[in-house]
């Protein structure tokens, strides 16, 4: 053999080899690149939030009568947070961080003590339309603690684990036939590697987890019957990652009306919560699989959910108050990471 290393390096080649092994052994398990943020459990083991999505419209369009009753629910369920569905600030998201519309559509109108919470939100497209970026901005929370909006992020309640995802970019008729709209791609650019990483992290962060819960919430439908329909993006990309991953729950905004779809092909229940505010929009389309469609509200309202290791249950809400629909589940938790501490 004509190698150039004689023994002396051929033994620091592989002493470094070694090292690296040893090296890599002790490393950390890899963690997901998504920001977690660490919730913690009431005292009795369990976990309840609200839902509410498309709502940011100063007040108008009975958002102010859904913040009501959304603050009289979670007084009575004494909630942790609230989840937004996102279409945080109609029309065109933020204009800077100085827009006004920041309190007349959010600190201003969800007043109600016990929706003092964290808010866990994404972006919606009417938010893209705006300064990303602002709405983004930690400054806000320096006006409002309660607003925390990311484009991809997970919280983690130690029982649930909820995964948001930034579903925008993956629209292709907002690159492709904006009709007259401008949306602010700084940060999504080049497009496809954005969805990959998103999709990456997404797949890395339910696989890590431990939760019995999993809970994936975006803006855009995966399953709707409303105007907007399927999101056919996310039935190719998203979908089978959630299939994969036991998810139990894809919660979106997008459509704005409220429904539950669960089909015989996947475990998913498919939940829509965007009736924050402008609804009514008279249009149903769900003919080939009408089973499925287990409640479809076209007004306004929002979602609760609640959660202990071992049960959940949602409950839809309208205008009022009134309950319309409700629907629970339980298993049984995962024994080999039901370790008590
Ligand atoms: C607001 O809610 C009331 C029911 O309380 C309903 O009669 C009215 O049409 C709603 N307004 C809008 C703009 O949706
Ligand atoms: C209803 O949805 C189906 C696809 O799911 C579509 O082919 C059809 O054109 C839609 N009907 C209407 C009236 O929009």
């Amino acid at each position: 053999m004509g190698s150039k290393f004689g023994t002396g390096s051929l033994n620091i080649v592989m002493t470094l080899l070694l090292c690296l092994i040893l090296l890599l052994s002790m490393a950390p398990k890899l963690k997901a690149e998504l920001t977690t943020v660490e919730h913690p459990l009431n005292s009795d083991g369990s976990i309840s939030f609200l839902v509410v999505g498309d709502w940011g419209r100063r007040g108008l369009y009975n958002q102010s009568q859904v913040a009501l009753q959304m603050g009289r629910i979670g007084e009575k369920l004494d909630i942790n947070f609230v989840v937004s569905t996102g279409d945080n600030i109609y029309d065109s998201g933020m204009k800077s961080i100085d827009d006004p519309a920041f309190q007349l559509s959010f600190s201003n109108i969800y007043t109600s003590p016990s929706l003092q919470k964290p808010w866990y939100l994404v972006l919606g497209n009417h938010d893209y339309r705006g300064d990303v970026e602002a709405q983004l901005s930690p400054m806000l929370r320096s006006m409002d603690s309660r607003w925390i909006c990311m484009r991809s992020f997970i919280v983690n309640t130690e029982i649930a684990e909820l995964f948001f995802v930034d579903t925008t970019p993956f629209v292709d008729d907002y690159f492709l036939s904006p009709k007259g709209q401008t949306y602010d791609w700084g940060g999504v650019s080049p497009r496809e590697s954005y969805i990959q990483t998103v999709l990456t992290d997404l797949e890395m962060g339910l696989r890590e987890s431990r939760a019995n819960w999993k809970i994936v919430v975006g803006h855009h439908t995966i399953k709707s019957a409303s105007i907007h329909g399927n999101t056919k993006e996310l039935e190719s990309l998203l979908l089978p990652i959630l299939e994969a991953n036991n998810v139990d729950l894809y919660v979106n905004g997008h459509d704005h009306c409220l429904q539950h779809i669960s089909t015989s092909q996947s475990p998913i229940q498919f939940l829509t919560s965007g009736g924050g505010s402008k609804a009514w929009r008279g249009y149903y389309n769900w003919t080939t699989t009408p089973e499925d469609m287990k409640f479809f509200y076209d007004g306004q309202g929002f979602m609760s959910v609640k959660i202990t290791r071992t049960e959940m249950g949602i409950v839809f809400y309208d205008v009022s108050g009134n309950i319309l629909h409700k629907w629970d589940t339980s298993k049984t938790s995962y024994t080999a990471f039901d370790v008590p501490l």
